[in-house]
C-alpha cells in the first residue's frame, strides 16, 4: 500500500511561522469530511465521471482483445500520437514498462519537422499498430501527427491500413470519430464525460499497458482500493484528503505559491509532468490563489535547482515520490581510495542517501516537504498514485472553489493558431 508522509511539513518539524500548526489541520477536517462526502454524492449522481473508468469491464475487454491482435500479428511497434493527456499518461506507463523484450513504444507528441523526419525514416510500418489518442478528436497537434503517419502506414499496408490503426477518441462525437467511422478503424471509447488529463483510467492509460505487456488488472486493483480508501471521511484515513489539505494550508496559509513534484526514480519522471498537468490545467484559473506545480527529477534537479530551493525565496514546497524497494546493482568494489565509502554499496543505497540528504537540508532550512512512498513501482502501486492524486485535484477543487473540468485558458490559444492557420 502506498504511503503518504507529511511530517516534514509540520509546524513541530520547521517551527510554527514556516510549517503548518496542527490546529490549522483540525479547523479544516470538518470542511474536509464535508467536501469527502460531497465528492460522493456528485460520483452518485454522474460527475466525476473518470472515477468510474476503472470499473468499465466492457473497455478492460477491448483493451485485452487489441493487445492479443497485435501479439498474433507479431507487432514490433506500437506508434502512439497524443499530447497533454493523451500523450503524459501513455509516457508514464512507456517510461516504466518499455524494455528489450517488450515492443518499441515511440510517442509522438511534438511538430518538430526534423524529429518528425528521423521518426519517419526508422519506423517499419510493415510491423507497426499506430494509435492515434485523442479526446475531442480536433487538436491540432496530434491530428496532423496522423495524417501524417497513417499516409505512410498505407503505402506499407495497403487497404489494410485500417485494420494496423487504433483510434481512442470520444465515441459520440469529434472529426477523429467521423473519419475512423468512415474509414473503418477500430474505436477505443475516451467516454464524453471523461477530460484528458483524467482520463488514464481509460484506454489512454490501458492500451499502452496492455500492448506492454504490462497487467491491466493490477493497475486496476490498485486504483479501486485506493478509491475505497479515499472515500473515507476522516482526513487522517483518507490520504487524498491529507495531501490537498496540505497543499492547500502551504499555499495559502505559509505563501508556498509552488509545488515541486519531485520523484526520487527516473522510471517516476514523468508522473510528475503528469501531476503538473493535472494540477495546472484543473487549478490554474484564478489569479489570487491556486498551486503553482514544478516537475523535477532527483537525483539530477540536486545539481539544478536546489541551491535556490534552499536559498531563493521561499516559494517552494517539495512532493517527493520514491520506491522503497529497489534493485540490487552495486558500485564496484575497486573504486579510488577517496571514494571508499560508496565502494560495494547499492546504487539504490546511493539514491535513498541523496534523496534523504535532500529532504534534511530542506528539513534544516526550515522548508517543507512531504513524501508518497510505493513499495514497489508497478502496475498496482500506479494505479494506487494516479486514482490518489486525481482525488486529490477534485478535493483541491472544493478547498480553492474552482471548478477543476475544463481548460478554457488553453482553448483560447488554440483557436487563435487556428485562424492564423486559416488565414483569418
Ligand atoms: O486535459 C486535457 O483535456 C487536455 O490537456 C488534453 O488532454 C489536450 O489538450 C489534448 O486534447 P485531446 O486529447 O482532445 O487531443
Amino acid at each position: 500500500m502506498l504511503n503518504l508522509d507529511i511530517s516534514g511539513t509540520l509546524a513541530k518539524t520547521i517551527t510554527p511561522s514556516k510549517g503548518i500548526p496542527e490546529q490549522e489541520f483540525t479547523t479544516l477536517k470538518t470542511r474536509m469530511k464535508k467536501y469527502v462526502e460531497m465528492w460522493l454524492k456528485e460520483r452518485n449522481s454522474g460527475e466525476h465521471a473518470w472515477s468510474m473508468d476503472p470499473y468499465d469491464k466492457r473497455v478492460i475487454k477491448q483493451v485485452e482483445d487489441v493487445a492479443a491482435f497485435a501479439k498474433a500479428e507479431k507487432i514490433r511497434t506500437v506508434v502512439w500520437i497524443g499530447i497533454g493527456g493523451s500523450g503524459l499518461g501513455p509516457k508514464v506507463i512507456q517510461e516504466y514498462l518499455e524494455g528489450p523484450d517488450t515492443v518499441e513504444f515511440i510517442l509522438l507528441d511534438s511538430l518538430d519537422p526534423a524529429i518528425l523526419e528521423m521518426y519517419m525514416d526508422i519506423i517499419d510500418w510493415k510491423h507497426a499498430l499506430l494509435v492515434i489518442a485523442s479526446k475531442s478528436g480536433e487538436t491540432l497537434e496530434p491530428m496532423s501527427l496522423f495524417f501524417l503517419c497513417y499516409e505512410r502506414l498505407k503505402v506499407a499496408r495497403g487497404e489494410k491500413a485500417p485494420k494496423y490503426t487504433i483510434a481512442c477518441t470520444d465515441p459520440h462525437t469529434g472529426n477523429l470519430r467521423s473519419f475512423a467511422l468512415e474509414e473503418g478503424i477500430e474505436i477505443m471509447p475516451i467516454p464524453t464525460k471523461v477530460g484528458g488529463r483524467y482520463s488514464i483510467f481509460t484506454p489512454i492509460g490501458l492500451l499502452p499497458m496492455a500492448l506492454l505487456g504490462g497487467d491491466i488488472h493490477q493497475f486496476i486493483r490498485g486504483a479501486k482500493e485506493m478509491d475505497t480508501i479515499c472515500q473515507n471521511p476522516t482526513m487522517e484515513e483518507n490520504p487524498a484528503a491529507l495531501l490537498a489539505c496540505t497543499q492547500f494550508l502551504l499555499e495559502s496559509k505559509r505563501g508556498y505559491l509552488i509545488r515541486v513534484i519531485m520523484p526520487y526514480s527516473q522510471r517516476l519522471e514523468s508522473v510528475a509532468r503528469w501531476d503538473q498537468q493535472l494540477i495546472a490545467e484543473s487549478l490554474g484559473k484564478n489569479e489570487l490563489h491556486n498551486p503553482f506545480p514544478l516537475a523535477a527529477i532527483g537525483t539530477q534537479d540536486q545539481h539544478s535547482l536546489l541551491q535556490q530551493w534552499m536559498q531563493g525565496p521561499r516559494q517552494c514546497w517539495h512532493l517527493f515520490i520514491r520506491e522503497v524497494e529497489k534493485s540490487h546493482l552495486p558500485v564496484p568494489q575497486d573504486v579510488e581510495e577517496s571514494f571508499q565509502y560508496i565502494a560495494g554499496k547499492p546504487f539504490g543505497e546511493l539514491l535513498d542517501a541523496c534523496y534523504q540528504g535532500t529532504s534534511q537540508a530542506l528539513t534544516d532550512a526550515k522548508r517543507p516537504h512531504a513524501t508518497i512512498e510505493l513499495q514497489r513501482i508497478d502496475e498496482y502501486h500506479l494505479g494506487q498514485l494516479f486514482f490518489l492524486l486525481l482525488t486529490e485535484v477534485v478535493l483541491l477543487g472544493k478547498l480553492y472553489r474552482i471548478d477543476p473540468y475544463g481548460q478554457p485558458g488553453v482553448e483560447t490559444g488554440k483557436k487563435i493558431t487556428k485562424a492564423i492557420l486559416s488565414g483569418e
